[in-house]
């Protein structure tokens, strides 16, 4: 299997070395703009391969999309990441012009990828992404449900002082403020969560697992990026193993709860096709007033873009 990661800065080359020293591909292809960097985040990789013992090769090239030809699965993340004071969306028009020609580079190159979005604003560069390759909606999808999940159940597990790997738990919608937690899906070890945790605790993890990005932008002066590049990998895993993992993704909705047209994360399974079913829960009506604000957020920055791309036609 080949996969290229576009965007060999922080997000990207952890995703490029989770995927390599677990080698969930034989190929990794690192794609960069800036001159040599890409080469040398993949020397760098591959010369831990005799320390961590792995086989996966790791290439790097500075915009060179020939190399990355007949890619399984492409993860794009080309862009700006936050700083300090600045939300997801006021990356929009960098990020959707940088998105957009990487796409169009990946398409040709590899048109039977399945493509992976984490630059931001996740959801819009989704859509991006998406409307750029022309490709059916199962294999144009983003990232941002598992990381944000992560953060939820990471709090949560210090919080109840167990492992993470025993707590099961879903967000939806979009990534941002606007995320729809959803405590009455949350398990530790199969029990209800609410058995275990008060209302007072439990709200407040979610209130900073919504700030969670935020939070880390604050303490470091950049986005985050070990949990990023684990959660878009681990996306490339279910995909290229076939595994069928159930994820939060987003995704083009097309009538599912309700919704038509607008990028938003719903729980899925994930598989060799890409996005192999849309999951749809019975959400309480509390939960469909919150899914119904993240949509209205999502598409007004869906708008904003089709207004960018109106005024340079
Ligand atoms: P970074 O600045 O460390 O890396 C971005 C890289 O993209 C840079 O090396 C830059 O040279 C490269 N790049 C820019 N234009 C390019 C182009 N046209 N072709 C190829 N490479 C290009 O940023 P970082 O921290 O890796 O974040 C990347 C993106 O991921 C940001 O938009 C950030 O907001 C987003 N992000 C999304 C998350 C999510 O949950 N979806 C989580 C964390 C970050
Ligand atoms: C994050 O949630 C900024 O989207 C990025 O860490």
């Amino acid at each position: 299997m080949k996969v290229t990661v576009v965007g060999a800065g922080n997000v990207g080359a952890t995703c490029a070395d989770v995927l390599a020293y677990r080698e969930i591909a034989n190929e990794v292809v690192l794609v960069d703009i800036k001159e040599g960097f890409a080469e040398g985040k993949a020397l760098d990789i591959w010369q831990k391969a005799p320390i961590n013992l792995y086989d996966t090769r790791t290439v790097g090239v500075t915009n060179d999309y020939s190399k990355t030809a007949d890619s399984d699965v492409v993860v794009i993340t080309s862009g700006l990441p936050r700083k300090p004071g600045m939300t997801r969306d006021d990356l929009i028009s960098t990020n959707a012009g940088i998105v957009t020609s990487v796409t169009e580079n990946i398409v040709k190159h590899s048109p039977n990828a399945i493509i992976i979005v984490v630059s931001n604003p996740l959801d819009v560069m989704t859509y991006a992404a998406h409307i750029t390759s022309k490709l059916p909606r199962t294999r144009v999808m983003g990232m941002a449900g598992i990381l944000d999940t992560a953060r939820y159940r990471a709090f949560l597990a210090e919080a109840l002082n167990v492992s993470p790997k025993d707590i099961q738990a879903v967000l939806m919608g979009g990534h941002g403020d606007t995320m729809v937690p959803l405590p009455r899906y949350t398990t530790v070890g199969g029990i209800p969560v609410t058995e275990l945790i008060d209302e007072e605790t439990l709200n407040a993890i979610v209130e900073r697992t919504k700030n969670g990005g935020g939070e880390l932008v604050k303490l470091m002066g950049t986005s985050a990026w070990y949990a990023p590049g684990s959660a878009a990998a681990q996306m490339v895993e279910a995909i290229v193993r076939d595994q069928r993992r159930v994820f939060p993704v987003c995704v083009r909705l097309e009538g599912e709860y309700g919704i038509d047209g607008v990028y938003l994360g719903v729980p899925v399974i994930l598989g060799k096709n890409g996005i192999e079913k849309i999951i749809e829960l019975q959400l309480n009506d509390e939960e469909k007033q919150l899914l119904e604000t993240s949509r209205g957020h999502v598409k007004e920055v869906m708008d904003a873009l089709d207004n960018i791309n109106a005024a340079k036609a």
